[in-house]
């Protein structure tokens, strides 16, 4: 059985990319078959895997607008980690995408005929609640949701929670809320502690029992191009991010 994961949450510098990067990887060390899906125009995710942002000819772009099927834009980046890269082209999307008739179906459509060839498919959302995080939405199984330690933490939450309850009340009706994973935790810092139990207390969703750390380790891999399992696997973000990928595989039974 496949099932599909969107990281979504429409404040920025959450930690969407970076989970979607390491828990890709994680569930693929698990030899978990796992396509990770860039629909984010920044490309963050694409380039954190080691592929050039505009490198690739065909991208979600081509995928979304139809001038290319599924598998001629799947990238293999190891045996059991495929990826289907974003491009800059996807900044535009956001408005092409409203002419069509089938708007908001238009990645669960074109990632159709992959979907069995695969565990886990995991999406990256770019920090919007426009029409790609939609089509993420409509295309997933469900919605893991990063929350960073600040301050701030609760707010937008409603907003996020609102858009998928919309959803589910049209677009995809069995969309479920996978949970919400705590990100950039600091031991250090009070706050960490206090958002956490924050939230505890007032959101009904599964909280995942694995927390990710704050790590320098997490935020220095990006630039190698390479996930946190293969930086610096004895990090604590690296051991992390296995934890949740177990936690994560654990919760389906
Ligand atoms: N656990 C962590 N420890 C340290 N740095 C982190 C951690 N998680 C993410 N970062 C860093 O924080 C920044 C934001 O993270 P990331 O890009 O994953 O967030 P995002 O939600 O995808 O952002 P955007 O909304 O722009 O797509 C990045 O520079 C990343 O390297
Ligand atoms: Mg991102």
């Amino acid at each position: 059985m496949s099932k599909i994961i969107a990281l979504a949450n429409q404040k920025g510098g959450v930690g969407k990319s970076t989970t979607a990067i390491n828990l890709s990887a994680a569930l693929a060390e698990m030899r978990k078959k796992v396509l990770t899906v860039d629909i984010d125009p920044q490309g963050n995710t694409t380039s954190g895997l080691g592929l050039e942002k505009d490198g690739a000819e065909n991208s979600v772009y081509e995928l979304i607008s139809g001038s290319c099927e599924a598998k001629d834009c799947i990238v293999e980046l190891k045996k059991y980690h495929h990826i289907i890269p974003s491009n800059i082209n996807l900044a535009g999307a956001e408005i092409e995408l409203t002419e069509y008739d089938d708007t908001a179906y238009r990645l669960k459509n074109a990632i159709l005929e992959i979907k069995e060839d695969y565990d886990y498919i995991i999406i990256d959302c770019p920090p919007s609640l426009g029409q790609l995080t939609v089509n993420a939405m409509t295309a997933a199984d469900s919605i893991l949701i990063p929350i960073q330690c600040e301050y701030y933490a609760l707010e937008g939450l409603a907003q996020i929670l609102n858009t998928i309850e919309l959803v589910k009340n049209g677009l995809n009706p069995d969309l479920k809320i996978e949970g919400v994973v705590f990100t950039m935790f600091d031991v250090r810092n009070k706050l960490s502690g206090q958002v956490v139990e924050n939230v505890r207390a007032n959101l009904d969703e599964y909280i995942f029992n694995t927390v990710i750390p704050r790590n320098v380790r997490l935020a220095e891999a990006p630039s190698y191009g390479i996930p946190i399992n293969e930086y610096d696997r004895l990090s604590v973000g690296a051991r992390r991010y296995k934890k949740l990928a177990r936690e994560l595989v654990k919760k389906e039974g």
